[in-house]
């Protein structure tokens, strides 16, 4: 059998994001996959674009790659107790792409944040952000790494325990949704 399509998306374009390295991680706890990284450095939405020249080629990229993808993890911090401006144009572009890419796509979802709260409001941001383009969403404990900065070795590893057990719970529960 062939390996399942897993698509990761972060909400951070920085390189050395705390979210890509969650994402790295929850790469490693899924198990064997095809692995895509998504890439969200897209125009910004503007309507008058659209007329002009359509979707742009990098969101239709990004969308394919959201439809091909048996399995969907996305990570983002928290700006500002909310969505990232970053991830809610992508998902604005691509709910602009016909055939809801994202319909029915399970979709594991989680933050790691400076903060204390690892990113909790903006998860729920995220969440109802991913509902109109009904996403299936993997049920479970919340993952919001919080003091991000704390938990993860200099290679980037995830080094607490407890949040490493919410992520393999997760995983498995994606993998389970397939
Ligand atoms: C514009 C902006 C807003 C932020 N707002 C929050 C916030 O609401 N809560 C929080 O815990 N951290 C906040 N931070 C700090 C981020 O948690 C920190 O920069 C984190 O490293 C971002 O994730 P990344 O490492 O994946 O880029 C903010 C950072 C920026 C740049």
């Amino acid at each position: 059998m062939s390996k399942p399509k897993l698509l990761t998306i972060s909400g951070s374009l920085r390189k050395g994001s705390f979210n890509r390295m969650l994402l790295a991680e929850a790469v490693k706890a899924f198990g064997e996959a095809d692995v895509t990284s998504a890439d969200l450095n897209l125009p910004l939405y503007d309507g008058d674009l659209e007329d002009a020249n359509g979707v742009p080629q990098s969101v239709q990229t990004l969308a394919e790659q959201i439809k091909n993808a048996d399995a969907l993890v996305l990570s983002s911090p928290e700006y500002n107790k909310g969505i990232t401006g970053v991830l809610k144009n992508a998902l604005d572009w691509v709910s602009r792409v016909g055939g809801m890419p994202f319909k029915g796509k399970p979709t594991a979802v989680m933050s790691a944040n400076a903060g204390r709260t690892g990113g909790e409001t903006g998860q729920f941001m995220v969440l109802s952000c991913l509902t109109p383009l009904q996403a299936q969403i993997i049920a479970g404990p919340l993952l919001c790494v919080a003091g991000a900065g704390n938990e993860f070795d200099e290679a980037g590893n995830l080094t607490n325990d407890h949040y490493l057990k919410v992520l393999r719970g997760k995983m498995e529960a994606l993998r389970a949704a397939i």
